[in-house]
């Protein structure tokens, strides 16, 4: 296997290698109030998913996020995959974000998803309470720092190892075009192993909301076990819409084999505590402000003879 290839594995490999150890289940031995039994770190307190509450947050204005490779052409997102838990779509090819307060440059490993058995529930972080029907995780690593060779460095403690963009879905009226090659290949792949090779091209810059310079930001981990606290979190407020029928399709994918086969259920991790974590806001508010100070400027080059 190729170092990314390993890499973008491994962040969900527990699913496969060690299908029994957990679960999504709620109240399940192995479900996520026992996840720290997994992996003692899932009980540390620098975890996700969170719950933002906006008025605790800290309004800040980062540049505009960078991306390279996001509006790719046929075959640099090849296929989605049933792991288990969750649908994962491989990434081939150089995609990746810097900036919008970023520490660094960081390459995209793979994109998955978490969804719940009804439109109330499914999403992982929330805002002011409120929980969506479907959120997407791209998954990238500081790579320029890892250099594709070292998992191990990755995974082992470096806070700023990952970065994940959260985009979160609402029920639309409509289905909505930009997903219905996704759609179509989770009907192909409703059993755990199974994978569907993309007929058409799907591009990660069109699964991302219009508005990309709304958006939370925090430290924290991987939202299934081993729990790793190495994540900084982008979340954006923005929401991307998806229809009833299209929100089945995920409903319908089902993990285990033989006479365990069992829908996916709930597949998202409720929230942890924020503890005393800074999460930050990076929104409109303190942008319009230079443009006032501006045009207030303006306005007195004019009334000044
Ligand atoms: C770990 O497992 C033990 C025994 O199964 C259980 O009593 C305990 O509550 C679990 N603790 C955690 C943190 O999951
Ligand atoms: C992506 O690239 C295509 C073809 O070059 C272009 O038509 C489209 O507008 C681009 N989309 C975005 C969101 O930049
Ligand atoms: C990664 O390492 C290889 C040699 O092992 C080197 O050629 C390449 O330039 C390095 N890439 C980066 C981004 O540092
Ligand atoms: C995350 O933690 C690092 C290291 O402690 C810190 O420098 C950085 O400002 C934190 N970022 C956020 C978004 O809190
Ligand atoms: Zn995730």
């Amino acid at each position: 296997m190729e170092p990314l290839k390993a890499i973008s594995f491994l962040l969900f490999a527990l699913s496969l290698t060690d299908a029994a150890k957990w679960t999504y289940e709620r109240g399940a031995a192995t479900g996520p109030a026992n996840w720290g039994n997994v992996s003692a770190e899932c009980d540390e307190r620098r975890q996700s998913p969170i719950n933002f509450v906006h008025e605790d947050t800290i309004s800040v204005s980062w540049k505009p996020f960078k991306f390279k490779g996001y509006n790719t052409s046929t075959g640099s997102i090849p296929r989605i995959n049933n792991i288990g838990h969750t649908a994962m779509m491989d990434l081939d090819g150089f995609h990746s974000v810097s900036e919008g307060g970023l520490p660094t440059e960081y390459q995209a490993l793979q994109v998955h998803f978490h969804w719940g058995k009804t439109d109330a529930v499914g999403s992982e972080h929330t805002i002011d309470g409120k929980q969506f029907p479907l959120e997407m995780h791209i998954v990238h690593y500081a790579y320029i720092r890892f250099n594709g060779s070292d998992i191990d460095a990755v995974m082992s403690g470096d806070p700023d190892a990952l970065a994940v963009l959260g985009v979160l879905f609402e029920i639309g009226e409509e289905d909505n075009e930009e997903l219905a090659e996704i759609i179509k290949g989770l009907t192909e792949i409703t059993a755990e192993g199974q994978a569907y090779d993309f007929q058409e091209s799907v591009s990660l810059i069109d699964l991302l909301p219009e508005d990309k310079s709304s958006f939370y930001r925090y430290n924290g981990s991987l939202t299934t076990p081993d729990c790793h606290q190495i994540v900084t979190w982008t979340v954006f407020t923005e929401t991307v819409p998806i229809s009833q029928s299209q929100m089945e399709q995920f409903r319908a994918l089902t993990e285990g084999s033989g006479s365990e086969v069992h829908s996916i259920g709930d597949a998202f991790r409720p929230v942890q505590p924020v503890y005393d974590r800074d999460v930050f806001y990076n929104g409109a508010v303190l942008t319009t402000i230079p443009s006032l100070v501006l045009v207030m400027g303006l306005i007195m080059i004019h009334l000044i003879p």
